[in-house]
């Protein structure tokens, strides 16, 4: 949901329809609301509904359409343009949306994404403000996450593959699950990401402290922690970029839509360099999987390998 032009069509059809940002622009307004079923992951499926935001719309929504509309909500995104000049209609709008959820899906998750950042100055300062500002409008619903999001650079993936992991039944499990593969391919990481839209669905906990390694993860380490005593793996985790994982998707999203301009598909990728290894492949029908691995000794035809075995596992 969100007013009209604010960017809701454009940012489905970027993570959901493989479309580049430049083609937004084409896109003509959203009548009603429009429907689509994305397979997600295996049985999973991802019903979307992308409300046209014009008033006539909206008001609809809010009366006559009422229940359709609010009943078996999993998770409302709203979508406010930074730039508006009726933040007051927006919020008006905003909070009789979270009316209509308190009554036919009160427990839904709510995201609030502040769009269209990239046409923002002050880009840290203005989060700040419009965050504030969004949290004051929903004191009454629990659970409200904000996200500064654009379709020109990576926050977008950021954005919502956090709303899809609050979707997936058995994140918890398939990260346990990362954690021992990651254990067993010595790696720093190992990321999970859905085929079609590359979201990040699951990642391995931070390697273990402890120099041998454990098939049982300690907590979190904190980045700023000094670490005498850590792994290598965990001395290497500790020095990850934390964009990393929406800056993969974004470019292995652009990477694939290069490939489809040359009519070639994309498997999979390898890359050896002096810092570091790391492997992407298909991991089941629906997933990719992505392994780091800091450990010169370790090929990445062994990761391979270790991938086809573990399929039948994570399928
Ligand atoms: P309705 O269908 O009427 O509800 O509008 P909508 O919210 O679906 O808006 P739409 O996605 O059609 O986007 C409107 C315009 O905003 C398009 O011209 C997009 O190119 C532009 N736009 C979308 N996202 C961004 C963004 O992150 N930054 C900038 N600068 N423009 C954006």
């Amino acid at each position: 949901m969100g007013a009209s032009g604010s960017g809701k069509t454009s940012m489905r059809s970027l993570i959901f329809s493989n479309n580049p940002a430049s083609l937004t622009a084409r896109l003509g307004a959203t009548i009603d609301v429009e429907q689509n079923h994305v397979r997600f992951l295996g049985d999973l499926i991802l019903n979307l509904w992308d409300c046209g935001g014009q008033d006539a719309f909206m008001d609809s929504y809010l009366t006559t359409q009422r229940s359709t509309i609010f009943q078996h909500v999993g998770v409302l995104i709203y979508v406010f343009d930074v730039e508006t000049s009726e933040m007051h209609k927006d919020l008006e709008y905003y909070r009789d949306c979270l009316d209509g959820l308190r009554q036919f899906s009160p427990d839904a998750a709510v995201f609030l994404l502040v769009h269209k950042m990239d046409l923002a100055r002050e880009r840290g300062a203005t989060f700040e403000r419009k965050k504030r500002e969004l949290l004051g409008q929903s004191e009454k619903h629990a659970d409200v996450t904000v996200f500064g999001t654009s379709i020109y650079d990576e926050s977008l993936y950021r954005a919502w593959s956090s709303i899809v992991h609050t979707l997936i039944p058995n994140a918890a499990v398939l990260s346990k699950h990362l954690t021992i593969f990651a254990d067993a391919c010595s790696a720093t990481e190992v990321i999970l990401f859905e085929r079609t839209t590359f979201l990040v669905i699951a990642t391995s906990s931070p390697p273990s402290s402890a120099s041998s390694s454990s098939s049982t993860p300690s907590p979190s380490p904190s980045p700023s922690t000094p670490s005498s005593s850590s792994s290598p793996e965990a001395n290497a985790f500790q020095e990850l970029e934390a964009t990393r994982y929406e800056r993969t998707s974004e470019l292995i999203k652009a990477f694939k839509h290069s490939c489809s301009r040359v009519r070639e598909e994309f498997h999979s990728l390898e890359m050896e360099l002096p810092e570091f290894s790391a492997v992407l492949d298909e991991m089941t029908k629906n997933t990719y999987v992505l392994i780091i691995v800091h450990d010169p000794t370790i090929e990445t035809a062994a990761l391979k390998l270790n991938i086809r075995m573990a399929r039948r596992k994570f399928e």
